[in-house]
């Protein structure tokens, strides 16, 4: 049996420390599906097919990757894609008590699918998506935190 799983996001934009957790798990699962998923608490800067873009940019010399997006509760897709686990990044403390709370959830919804979280490295464990962003806007090095598609479609988005 393959071991499939999904490894969900806003991905907006996609950073280093998301290909750093996607290039770790490729070593533990045959094929994961990196999905683009709404995340009703955020409002995005980058249009979903622009998220998308730059995802299959910044990811492409991975093998065994596919992309998708889905509008819906993200255990359904899993199913759906035949998946058996969900993979998240885990960087400080500050992310535990939502991704605590997103895995029970998602495993009261469907005890099929285990979320695996692991650890971010290092080296990305202070960046994210939303700080990359606000140091870009104003003007901000952030160019080894992101693939060059990103540092260009951000420098693109806050040009004035
Ligand atoms: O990159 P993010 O914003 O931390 O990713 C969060 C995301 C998009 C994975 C999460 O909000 C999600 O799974 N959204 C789809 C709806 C869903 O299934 N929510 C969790 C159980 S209620």
């Amino acid at each position: 049996m393959q071991k499939i799983a999904i490894y969900p996001g806003s991905f907006d934009p996609v950073t280093n420390g998301h290909i750093d957790i996607v290039k770790r798990s490729m070593k533990l699962f045959d094929k994961i599906i990196v999905t683009i998923m709404h995340n009703p608490n955020k409002q995005t800067l980058f249009t979903t097919q622009e998220r998308l873009e730059m995802l299959q940019t910044g990811m492409k010399d991975i093998n065994g990757l596919t992309f998708a997006v889905f509008d819906g509760l993200l255990v359904d897709y899993a199913k759906q894609r035949g998946a058996q686990a969900i993979i998240r990044g885990m960087r400080a403390v500050s992310d535990f008590e939502f991704e605590f709370q997103m895995a029970l959830m998602n495993r009261k919804l469907n005890r099929d699918v285990q979320t695996i979280f692991l650890m971010t490295g290092l080296r990305w464990i202070f960046t994210s998506s939303s700080i990359i962003k606000e140091a870009a806007k104003f003007g901000g090095e952030i160019s080894d935190m992101v693939p060059p598609i990103v540092n260009q479609k951000l420098k693109e988005k806050f040009k004035s």
